[in-house]
């Protein structure tokens, strides 16, 4: 690969910087609260025979020292906390079997892939305590970073926020040509982003206020996989960060402490069509977004949660700052005190689907208005406060039929004064505007949750995917976990 001249230039510069100021030592180093070493999620490739991939998960209870000296109780898959990155290729077939040991029912669900109905692990695909399911469906979408986690139904919140949680990376061949930051572990992590609140006894705190049980849970302490105030020490000087927002409740306005621009390369669903430069990224729950960062000056810098994250007005924006729901967070430090510039460029153009997503496909239109009901939050979960259409979850009522391999224009009208990430399963939609405007950044990929602000209108191009079963319903709803717990939820059929 040819070297730029100002990469050149650069490399002159810093390698000059470098035998005139020496480093300073470890005990000097910046940011020294962030000492925890980051914890890279371990792999799972799965067995393979034929060409079918097999994983053998188990969802289980644990222990995990967040907190030294406690010790808190945790949930995680093959693991005390989260569970393994699962990684699979486009045009696998993946049969994932689901033992659960927890002492109570579960499910695991693969959010944002496209697969049948019967395999997508939502409520529907409960698993008994004690017993096992088998999820097994083809891979058949682009490269891109999703997740999975519990979803059972009322108790999808309480069950994510102990660890039921882990990241599915899917890889293909275009991604693999791109040259991008792809050593696992090396110049490219997964980073899971939690807030959690722990009382003085280490033990996790869930919802335990009426603001709480409206805004859904914060917390006070962020986690990244699993890890408090983690340093992720670098050797190269070009790393990728898949993040995911894997809180129950909390958006976050992403920006390095420097305000240095860094690229966004993915959403949730894939490459973007080009890589975008900017100093900020929001990142509702469920989302996830690819960025790349420029750490070749070998500063160490702090990710953070700025304020103002979402849109609030009145007195649900007095609570929000009142609760800490819209604190300042400080996440993570990156330290290259040893990197190496490499010459790694990032491409012009990168492969995406989002662009033959066009609105002159749609067969249909449907609404979807987010309302809340104030005033009667002290019903705990299953209550019929948060509702789409005037109603609220019905494990029974499939609100709609589509049809396979449909598009279809969704607009999705948040009618409360509170932010709503909205989630669609068994698709990777289009972003065509909100409140009329085209989105930018990472909004200009393929997407399966989109942020809804107080009373914002987004409108997406949804592809409805192959599968056809007219017995088994897909879900569609807020991924503020609280809010979809208690009753933020519907289902729709493809058939
Ligand atoms: Cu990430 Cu229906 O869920
Ligand atoms: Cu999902
Ligand atoms: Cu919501």
């Amino acid at each position: 690969m040819a070297v730029s001249r100002r990469r050149f230039l650069e490399r002159m510069m810093y390698g000059l910087g470098a035998l005139m100021l020496p480093f300073p030592g470890r005990a000097a180093a910046a940011f020294p609260a962030f000492s925890s070493p980051f914890a890279v999620p371990p792999v799972d490739e799965g067995t393979r025979s034929g060409d079918t991939l097999r994983f053998d998960l188990t969802a289980r209870r644990g222990s995990r020292t967040f907190l030294p000296p406690h010790a808190t109780s945790t949930l995680g898959v093959n693991g005390d906390y989260l569970g393994p990155v699962l990684r699979a290729r486009k045009g696998d077939t993946v049969e994932i079997r689901v033992n659960n040991r927890l002492g109570e029912p579960t499910t695991l669900h693969w959010h944002g892939f496209i697969l049948p109905a019967s395999m997508d692990g939502g409520p529907h695909q409960q698993i008994a305590d004690g017993g096992d399911w088998t999820a097994r469906f083809d891979i058949v979408q682009d490269a891109a970073t999703l997740w999975y986690h519990s979803h059972q139904y009322h108790r999808t919140g309480p069950q994510v926020y102990q660890g039921l949680a882990g990241v599915f990376i899917v890889d293909d061949d275009a991604s693999d040509r791109l040259g991008l930051p792809s050593t696992y572990g090396v110049d490219d992590f997964p980073v899971v982003i939690q807030d959690r609140e722990f009382d003085s006894a280490g033990r996790l705190v869930y919802v335990n206020s009426m603001p709480e049980r409206m805004h859904g849970k914060h917390g006070d302490t962020v986690l990244v996989n699993g890890v408090v105030r983690p340093r992720l020490e670098v050797s190269r000087g070009l790393i990728r960060l898949r993040l995911l927002n894997g809180s129950n409740a909390r958006t976050y306005r992403l920006a390095w402490h420097d305000q240095r621009r860094f690229s966004v390369i993915a959403g949730d669903g894939g490459f973007l069509p080009a890589p975008v430069s900017v100093s900020e990224l929001t990142l509702a729950p469920g989302e996830r977004a690819e960025i790349v960062v420029d750490v070749s000056d070998r500063s160490p810098i702090l990710l953070k949660g700025l304020t103002g994250a979402v849109r609030m007005s009145g007195m649900m924006g007095m609570m929000m700052s009142r609760m800490g729901f819209d604190r300042e967070m400080d996440i993570l430090v990156v330290d290259p005190a040893q990197a190496v510039a490499g010459d790694q460029r990032l491409p012009d153009r990168l492969p995406t689907r989002v662009e033959a997503l066009r609105p002159d496909l749609a067969v249909a239109e449907r609404s979807f208005t987010l309302d809340m009901r104030m005033g009667m939050m002290g019903g705990g979960t299953g209550g019929g406060n948060f509702t789409i259409n005037g109603r609220s979850m019905d494990m029974s009522r499939v609100d709609f039929r589509a049809r396979p391999n449909s598009h279809e224009i969704w607009r999705v009208v948040n009618d409360s004064p509170m932010p709503h990430p909205f989630h669609v399963h068994n698709t990777q939609f289009r972003v065509l505007a909100r409140n009329g405007k085209r989105p930018g950044g990472h909004e200009r990929g393929l997407k399966d949750t989109v942020l809804v602000n107080g009373q914002e209108t987004v409108s997406l191009l949804v592809p409805m995917g192959p599968y056809a079963d007219p017995d088994t319903p897909y879900m569609y709803h807020c991924h503020n976990l609280e809010h979809e717990d208690q009753g933020m939820m519907g289902q729709f059929v493809v058939a």
